[in-house]
């Protein structure tokens, strides 16, 4: 029997494509884009912040403004991505700017007044654009109030009578945490009584809200899932997600393998698919051209990668202690992210002093980062914490072998192979150490260097493995049509 499709408002602070600045983004691109190709009607909605590039062009759809505030008036434009509907609510007051959180790593300061007014304007727009969606799906702490809102504000309207919420957790560390006085967009903060949103007398958290009045909740990896039922692994949340534990549940991401293939990567000096000899001479001519990119010597020499945000999330600070022991031995390193000035600097101060072998290249770089998947054998996410990691599947899709933390979505994608050769796909330690990760890269060059025939094999294994946005977007029509029901 089939069954009816469903409408879904999907919105998120970040979408690839528009503007990206993590992993977040290309989860809002891809699983719209999958339950699209499911029959679904998915639209999608963000900021119409004023560096997105398409948005001076784009018509028109809605100019209005909110009730409780209306001398600030938001006009909603309305783009495509593929065949998915996508509305910007621009408003200048709040979104032309030349970042979309923070600048010279200070977050606006009204950042609250910012997020809680998109996710106002997400509501408010739906009955004025006649678009009723069956669920609205929020993201993160920026969406946070959407489902609070939904729940609290709009409980008696009829438009929203069978309209559902869901809440995705990619990074609970961000929690969005304003002082009631932060939130004048919110007429229901000011008397100063909110038990679903508030974490003290003076301050709510906006991810706190969102976990709270959502119907469904969910994490984006299975094991980030059970983590986040603990102090630890919640980052203090580990009651409210307790409290949800009959409504959570862990959905790992796919891969957006349109954009992350070898076989079609315009980004490398060669392309190559999951076939030995082509892998083999495809990457070799990748790490030339990674090397020639980034200034190494151009040898035939293990090469480990690391592309990411620096901070202590990533493990940085797990790597910092052991860089310069890693780097006596016949390696080289390239690692390439922006972030916490200090990490930056400190990575800057060790490759001048060995630029024979470590390259860190200070820079947000899309270009840059399919170029070290494709060029390094080596992948490395040391991580602290990792909600699912994207990295690690890209990187086994070109046939580089990820070095990760056993945590989080990691724990779920990448098999150690030390624990089972057969369908390993990478290396795992556990024990959040800077020796356990020197030891694992240690055993990893070994591998490298004495068991060659196996290692390309198991290059080969990565690079069929498959992470795919379709089936995470039939485990998310089950959580909607849960949340439905
Ligand atoms: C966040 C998390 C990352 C996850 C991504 C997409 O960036 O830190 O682990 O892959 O969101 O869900």
């Amino acid at each position: 029997m089939a069954i009816n499709p469903l409408s879904i408002l999907f919105v998120a602070s970040e979408v690839e494509g528009l503007i990206k600045s993590g992993g977040l983004a290309d989860v809002a691109k891809a699983l719209p884009q999958a339950l699209d190709a499911l029959g679904q009607d998915v639209r999608v909605t963000l900021p119409g912040y004023r560096k997105i590039k398409a948005l001076e062009e784009a018509p028109i759809a809605l100019e209005t403004h909110l009730d409780h505030w209306p001398h600030t008036p938001y006009k909603v434009r309305q783009l495509a991505i593929g065949e998915v509907t996508v509305y910007a609510i621009e408003c200048d007051h709040y979104f032309a700017r030349n970042e979309m959180y923070s600048e010279y790593n200070q977050a606006y300061a009204d950042n609250g007044e910012r997020f809680s007014f998109f996710s106002a304007a997400c509501l408010d727009m739906l009955p004025k654009l006649q678009f009723q969606p069956d669920i609205i799906h929020a993201n993160d702490w920026h969406t946070g109030f959407v489902p609070y809102l939904l729940k609290h504000r709009y409980a008696e309207f009829p438009f929203f009578a069978h309209t559902k919420s869901i809440i995705s957790i990619h990074n609970a560390v961000f929690k969005g945490v304003f002082s009631f006085d932060e939130l004048p967009t919110l007429p229901e903060m000011q008397g100063r009584y909110a038990p679903d949103a508030a974490v003290s007398a003076t301050h709510v958290t906006m991810l706190k809200a969102g976990v709270m009045t959502a119907d469904k909740v969910n994490a984006v990896s299975p094991t980030y899932a059970e983590e986040l039922k603990t102090e630890l692994g919640s980052h203090g949340m580990a009651k409210e997600f307790r409290a949800r534990a009959h409504d959570l549940v862990g959905i790992l991401n796919g891969c957006d393998y349109s954009d992350w293939n070898p076989s079609t990567d315009d980004f490398l000096p060669e392309k190559y698919h999951a076939e030995m000899s082509s892998m083999l001479a495809g990457k070799a001519a990748c790490k030339q051209g990674l090397q020639q990119r980034v200034g190494l010597p151009e040898r035939d020499v293990a090469v480990y990668g690391m592309v990411c945000r620096l901070t202590s999330q990533k493990g940085v600070h797990y790597l910092l202690p052991i860089l310069e022991r890693f780097l006596k031995l016949d390696a080289q390193l390239v690692i390439v992210g922006t972030g916490d000035p200090i990490l930056a600097t400190q990575l800057a101060e060790i490759a001048a002093c060995h630029s024979d072998k470590f390259a860190f290249v200070e820079a947000y770089s899309n270009e840059l980062a399919h170029l070290v998947e494709a060029g390094s054998d080596f992948f490395l996410m040391p991580s602290e914490f990792e909600p699912c990691g994207l990295n690690q599947i890209y990187s086994m899709a070109y046939g580089t072998l990820p070095i990760v933390r056993a945590v989080g979505g990691l724990k779920d994608s990448v098999v150690d192979y030390d624990i089972a050769p057969e369908s390993a796909t990478g290396f795992a330690f556990i024990n959040p150490e800077p020796i356990e990760l020197l030891s694992v890269m240690q055993r990893s060059l070994l591998f490298y260097l004495q068991q060659k025939d196996e290692m390309e094999r198991m290059q080969l294994y990565a690079m069929q493995q498959k992470f795919c946005w379709k089936e995470a977007a039939k485990e998310y029509l089950a959580l909607y049509r849960s949340a439905l029901n």
